[in-house]
């Protein structure tokens, strides 16, 4: 069996998903369930016998210990993380405590636990790290595209904790010889992702009427990657990559962030189409929702652009996207219109507290 931790947020939960539908394996899942984590993700797998839920923190030594003890897992796969740049900059204490404290209990525990395996055991394990471009740095417009060699250049707290992250990892293979594996993934998008996040936030504003936020002049650049070649890529790297070393994950799709929201709101004009008492909020004329797209304050350090190099993957592990951006945001946007209850369930309270605070100074 396999361990996986944050399995009830955006990636875990759709790796959990996959793995269950494609694998006999049993998974057990820990997850905090922090704001990001909803087990409504999950739901599909209630009564599964092959999916076990924990709720837990990464950085409780004693619980993670006595996981291993009692599942002996093949593997672990480490996805908990606090994972929105907007909230690191607002409050950073979080990242550092789950992102680098956490991760350290996690691979003191796994350490202890592996230590303990006898030698065939041992040599098959994996720890498997889920890490971000992020922690690359900004690139300029013409740079080349971050390979695995590229230099650390973490500009936000959020990536400043993961790059923390990564480098404990690749230390506890260095020193101590934990069969360790790191991918650093671009920008991930499709079914379950949390409305914080640019693409679910344009989608369920532009459902509701409001304005569509975005930042400075909108000509950041992201790679986009659908979700479920993410998760293909973590599994091919759990089967076939070699202990020690990184992997970057991408889907070769560079993008503007205001052509991302115009190809949100034209697959939306198709899809619903605006009704006719929303058309006014902004521009009474408008039919479309990019009517709605309100052009707001910059977030402080704003990398301008990512770009992921994706071929070490592809030559030595033979993984490659099966989504192409035009595919995968047509799914992803009918996702959340054929799921309009998973989106009112997660407009709570603390969400809408979320939203005041981020947005209301950004005017
Ligand atoms: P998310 O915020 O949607 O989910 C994170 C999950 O971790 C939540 O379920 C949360 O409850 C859980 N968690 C938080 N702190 C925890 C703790 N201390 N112990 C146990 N569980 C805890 O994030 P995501 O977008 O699914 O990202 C998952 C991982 O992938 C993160 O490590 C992130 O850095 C990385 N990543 C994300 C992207 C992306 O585009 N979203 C891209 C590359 C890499
Ligand atoms: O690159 C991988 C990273 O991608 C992951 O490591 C992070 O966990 C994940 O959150 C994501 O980080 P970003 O900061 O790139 O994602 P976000 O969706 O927050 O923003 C994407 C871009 O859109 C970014 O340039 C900021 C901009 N944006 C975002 C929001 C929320 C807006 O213009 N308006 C918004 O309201």
């Amino acid at each position: 069996m396999i361990l996986v931790t944050g399995s009830a947020g955006f990636i875990g939960a759709n790796f959990v998903l996959n793995w269950c539908a494609q694998r006999d394996e049993t998974v057990v899942s820990l997850d905090k369930l922090t704001y990001a984590g909803n087990l409504e993700n999950l739901a599909t797998l209630k009564g599964n016998p092959r999916h076990l839920f924990v709720q837990g923190d990464i950085g409780d030594a004693e619980l993670v210990a006595g996981l291993l003890a009692q599942y002996r897992p093949r593997a672990v796969v480490n996805f908990a993380a606090e994972s929105h740049v907007d909230r690191s900059i607002h409050g950073p204490e979080d990242f550092i405590q789950t992102n680098i404290v956490g991760t350290f209990h996690l691979l003191e525990a796994v350490r202890s636990y592996w230590s303990g395996l006898a030698d065939t055991e041992k040599a098959d394990f994996r720890f498997l790290h889920v890490s971000t471009d992020e922690v690359y740095g900004s690139l300029a417009k013409d740079e080349p595209a971050f390979s695995e060699t590229h230099r650390y250049e973490p500009n936000s707290p959020y990536s400043a904790s993961k790059a923390a992250s990564d480098h404990l990892v690749r230390a506890y293979h260095h020193t101590y010889g934990l069969p360790v594996l790191t991918t650093n993934c671009s920008n991930n998008y499709g079914p379950y992702h949390f409305p914080e996040k640019l693409i679910p936030l344009m989608i369920v504003n532009a459902l509701a009427g409001r304005k569509l936020p975005v930042y400075g002049d909108g000509q950041q650049i992201r790679d986009w990657l659908y979700v479920v070649d993410h998760c293909s890529a973590i599994r091919c790297v759990l089967e076939k990559g070699r202990p020690g070393e990184v992997y970057n994950v991408g889907g070769w799709n560079e993008k503007a962030n205001l052509d991302i929201v115009h190809t949100v709101c034209d697959l939306l004009d198709e899809l619903r189409p605006l009704p006719a008492s929303q058309s006014s909020i902004l521009d009474p004329q408008s039919s479309s929702y990019r009517s709605l797209i309100t052009f707001v304050a910059d977030r402080p350090g704003h990398d301008r652009r990512y770009a992921i190099d994706a071929r070490k993957i592809e030559r030595e592990l033979g993984w490659k996207p099966a989504e192409t951006f035009e595919t995968g945001i047509r799914k992803t946007v009918q996702w959340y219109l054929d799921n309009q209850d998973w989106v009112n369930n997660v407009l709570s309270g603390n969400y809408r507290q979320w939203i005041e605070k981020n947005y209301s100074e950004r005017a």
